[in-house]
């Protein structure tokens, strides 16, 4: 059984005997692991923690201002953020295969932390929200996840930063981690959101990756996510049964989901006039481990309110479809 105040302050004491005085950096992503670190080790040492926040332009909508607001103003956790938008556009403009766009995202992160990092030089520790199944994952030899380390929890450790690294999560599961950052004072609803992946927008953006297409799917998915938030999910509740796990709408009910941009072009009317534009995909899962995945299935009133919302809203989008496809064969991602 878990008793989290003790739990805390254990971890607490724990981190401020392993650093001492010194400095330590850590990258923050937005996501729950990384937040919940710097929450965590932010209680331990204050002001000796300073986050980079690299912010590749491959963000959803509004993100970065969100995870700024949380960190720097809530918390008053130092937070460095980098708007690296323009290089990483540059380096990925006429780049359409897959792995050569994550390969390109996950060398330019790197890239800009660690020159964010040099800027830092009395940091003697790199803290990171690794967490047990990061541990167990990269002990084996899954193909996928190795790829997603290379890049995404910048396991990819550069040789001449010459950190120690600072790992307070090490020992937990998912579901730890979430009860811990609300614990620490984190928003509920950032401590339960769906996993995003490193390269972002990067790799929902089928193809080329363009300043325009990131703004047209950061809005569409947004709507999306807004009503799949705002849609009641009806739930068999069991009694006796977590009530802290019984979804209460759509987004809570579904693993991930996302929209997908098409750099495809189709015929609309629009008024009496007719429209040629771009086309989005609507994806929505649900999954234990994301091994294996059902498509979920929304209520169609939702689909059309979502789809109507994006025709209406989003100028440059003219026609909605839904993902009917399982993992395997499809993967969750299109890319
Ligand atoms: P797939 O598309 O392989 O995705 O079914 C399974 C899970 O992994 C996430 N994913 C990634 N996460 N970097 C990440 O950090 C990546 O390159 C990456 N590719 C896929 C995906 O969002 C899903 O949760």
């Amino acid at each position: 059984d878990w008793n989290m105040p003790d739990y805390i302050s254990e971890a607490v004491e724990k981190i401020r005997a392993q650093v001492g005085t010194d400095e330590v950096i850590l990258g923050l992503s937005g996501g729950v692991d990384s937040s919940v670190a710097a929450a965590l080790i932010h209680r331990a040492i204050g002001d000796q923690l300073t986050c980079v926040f690299v912010d590749h332009g491959l963000l959803r909508l509004n993100e970065g201002q969100m995870v700024m607001d949380m960190f720097a103003k809530n918390l008053g956790v130092k937070v460095i953020r980098v708007d690296a938008t323009e290089q990483f556009m540059g380096h990925l403009a006429g780049v359409t295969d897959p792995e050569q766009k994550r390969k390109i995202i996950g060398r330019e992160f790197v890239e800009v932390f660690q020159a964010e990092s040099a800027k830092l030089p009395s940091a003697k520790w790199l803290a990171q929200g690794t967490i047990y199944p990061d541990v167990i994952e990269s002990a084996g030899k899954g193909k996928k996840g190795q790829t997603i380390k290379s890049h995404h929890n910048v396991g990819g450790l550069p040789e001449t930063m010459k950190l120690a690294l600072l790992e307070p999560l090490r020992e937990l599961f998912k579901d730890e981690v979430r009860k811990l950052g609300v614990a620490l004072g984190l928003p509920h609803e950032m401590v339960y959101r769906h996993p995003f992946p490193g390269p972002g927008l990067g790799v929902r953006i089928l193809g080329e990756v363009k300043h325009e297409y990131a703004e047209l799917l950061r809005r569409a998915d947004a709507i999306f996510i807004e009503e799949l938030r705002n849609t009641p999910y009806e739930a068999v509740v069991v009694p006796g049964f977590d009530q802290d796990s019984v979804p209460r709408n759509w987004y809570e009910a579904t693993s991930q989901a996302f929209a997908v941009f098409l750099p495809v072009k189709s015929v609309g009317v629009m008024g009496d006039g007719r429209t040629y534009d771009y086309v989005v995909a609507l994806r929505a899962v649900q999954t234990q481990d994301f091994m294996t995945a059902h498509w979920a299935h929304l209520p169609h009133e939702l689909l059309g309110k979502v789809s109507n919302r994006i025709i209406n809203e989003v100028r440059g989008l003219n026609r909605v479809v839904y993902d009917i496809s399982g993992k395997p064969p499809a993967t969750i991602e299109w890319e």
